[in-house]
């Protein structure tokens, strides 16, 4: 058993508590939640997944691993606190966007630390979280964090800090954009005369059915889409239409954008 303490308790927070305990790589009295929102705290309380305080405190010093998972606006509020409290055996996993590993070292005064960018999919285990660690943490400390990332998904170890942005640009950002994409077709079967059950149905099984045909077959990206479309045929039609408004270059702008917004962020 790993003996973990969660600060922010909130999407990701219990997105990976719950894991944790489900793979039992915790179990609820090895596990810290240290959550300050009381509404979401009383949530905590009733699913007894593990021990629940309000904020920080000296109970802190007896878990070797201490996920920070609050916004990164609200990390300058507890640094202070925190790195007053951290013993040098503990490892600090963070999982906040845009702060990085010299920034969490310089203000937390701590050398062992991994910062680290996963995906909401963590909340049923099929996240995936790239990671970067500091010079001053252990080969063991690692395989202990990977064995908790594992269970939130997949995971993949970086050597380049530097890639973190575009990772985030990618899959932590990227859930929004398949919603956003699911909701336009759904939109689209509505204006054609499906009620939103009929529309959704369609649209959401057509997406998992094609992302289990792309992991299952042998053929690339482009013949799989030139296997659904014909010369002069329906899917040419809206793929066309995608063409004139330039969408693909459009998505790697987009993508491209939020990279510069998490370089921006990292300032
Ligand atoms: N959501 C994503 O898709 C995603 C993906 C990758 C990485 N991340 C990173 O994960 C982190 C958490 O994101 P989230 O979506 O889980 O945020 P969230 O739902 O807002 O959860 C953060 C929780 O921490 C609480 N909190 C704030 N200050 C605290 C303190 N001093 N002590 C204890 N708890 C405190 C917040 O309470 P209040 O609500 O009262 O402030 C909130 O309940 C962020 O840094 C984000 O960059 C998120």
């Amino acid at each position: 058993m790993i003996n973990v303490a969660i600060i922010g308790c909130g999407n990701m927070g219990i997105a990976y508590a719950k894991s944790f305990i489900k793979y039992e790589i915790v179990t609820k009295q090895t596990l810290l939640l240290v959550e300050k929102n009381e509404n979401q705290a009383q949530e905590l309380q009733k699913m007894n997944i593990g021990q629940v305080v309000g904020q920080i405190d000296a109970t802190l010093k007896s878990y070797e691993i201490i996920i920070v998972a609050v916004k990164p606006q609200d990390f300058s509020s507890i640094s202070e606190q925190l790195s007053g409290i951290l013993e040098p055996k503990q490892l600090v996993l963070s999982i906040m966007a845009g702060i990085t590993i010299e920034k969490l070292t310089n203000m937390l005064h701590h050398p062992s630390i991994i910062r680290a960018m996963p995906n909401t999919p963590a909340q049923v285990s099929m996240g995936v979280t790239a990671y970067v660690a500091s010079s001053g943490t252990t080969l063991e400390q690692i395989r202990k964090v990977e064995k908790l990332l594992s269970t939130t998904g997949r995971e993949i170890f970086l050597e380049d800090e530097g890639l973190l942005d575009a990772v985030t640009a990618v899959s932590g950002s990227g859930p929004a954009y398949f919603y956003y994409f699911v909701r336009a077709m759904i939109d689209a079967g509505k204006q054609m005369g499906m009620d939103e059950a009929m529309a959704s149905l369609l649209v959401k099984q057509t997406m998992m059915g094609s992302y289990h045909l792309m992991n299952n077959s042998d053929k690339s990206l482009d013949e799989l889409i030139a296997s659904v479309k014909s010369k002069g045929g329906t899917t040419e039609a809206a793929l066309n239409t995608f063409e004139q408004s330039d969408m693909h270059n459009n998505i790697i702008k987009a993508l491209k954008n939020a990279e510069a917004r998490a370089k921006e962020l990292s300032k």
